[in-house]
């Protein structure tokens, strides 16, 4: 596996990572009427391309596919994180963060700081993050459970 910079032709697979990793691996612990809330069958691929290209995105690489993307701002906030469900637990997501952890530091923030899933509280807990606050935000008219997460960066 390799990380590298999001690519013009990347959007199409993190799409994908993202759609797949929210109905097979999120879905564990979201309802159906969640999940397709999150997942959003109605996202238009050129504007997904267009956030991923401005979002500083961070790309995992395996056999030429996407397995994984993440992404980090100058406040050291990270959007997106999301693996292949066929990649689950070989350290795709750890890279990534890693990855995010360097940049911000090198942006100049003091910590890193996202909206964790119930999913991957446990992922951002292993790695030294706090949950700040529950939060139950409507999206697509759904009510949703994630957590604010924060972890100083030394
Ligand atoms: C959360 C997510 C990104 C983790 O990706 P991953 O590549 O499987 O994570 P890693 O292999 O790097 O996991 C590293 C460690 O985190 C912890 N961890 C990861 N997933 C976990 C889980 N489901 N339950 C408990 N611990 C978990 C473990 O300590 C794991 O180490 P181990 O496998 O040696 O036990 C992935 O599960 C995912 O895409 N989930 C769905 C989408 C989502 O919720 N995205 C986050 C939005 S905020």
């Amino acid at each position: 596996m390799i990380l590298r910079d999001y690519a013009e032709t990347d959007g199409p697979g993190t799409l994908d990572v993202f759609s797949r990793a929210i109905r097979q691996t999120a879905a564990r612990d979201y309802s159906p009427e969640q999940v397709a809330a999150w997942a959003g069958d109605d996202i238009d691929p050129e504007q997904w391309a267009a956030r991923r290209r401005v979002a500083r995105t961070q790309v995992a690489e395996a056999d030429e596919r996407v397995v994984g993307f993440t992404d980090v701002d100058e406040r050291g906030y990270v959007d997106m994180l999301f693996v292949d469900p066929a990649c689950a637990r070989q350290g795709v997501a750890t890279a990534l963060m890693n990855w995010a952890a360097m940049t911000a530091a090198q942006l100049g923030a003091a910590e890193l700081s996202t909206h964790a899933s119930l999913t991957a509280r446990p992922f951002f807990e292993a790695h030294g993050f706090a949950v700040v606050v529950e939060q139950h935000p409507v999206l697509r008219g759904v009510v949703m459970t994630n957590f604010v997460v924060r972890r100083t960066l030394q």
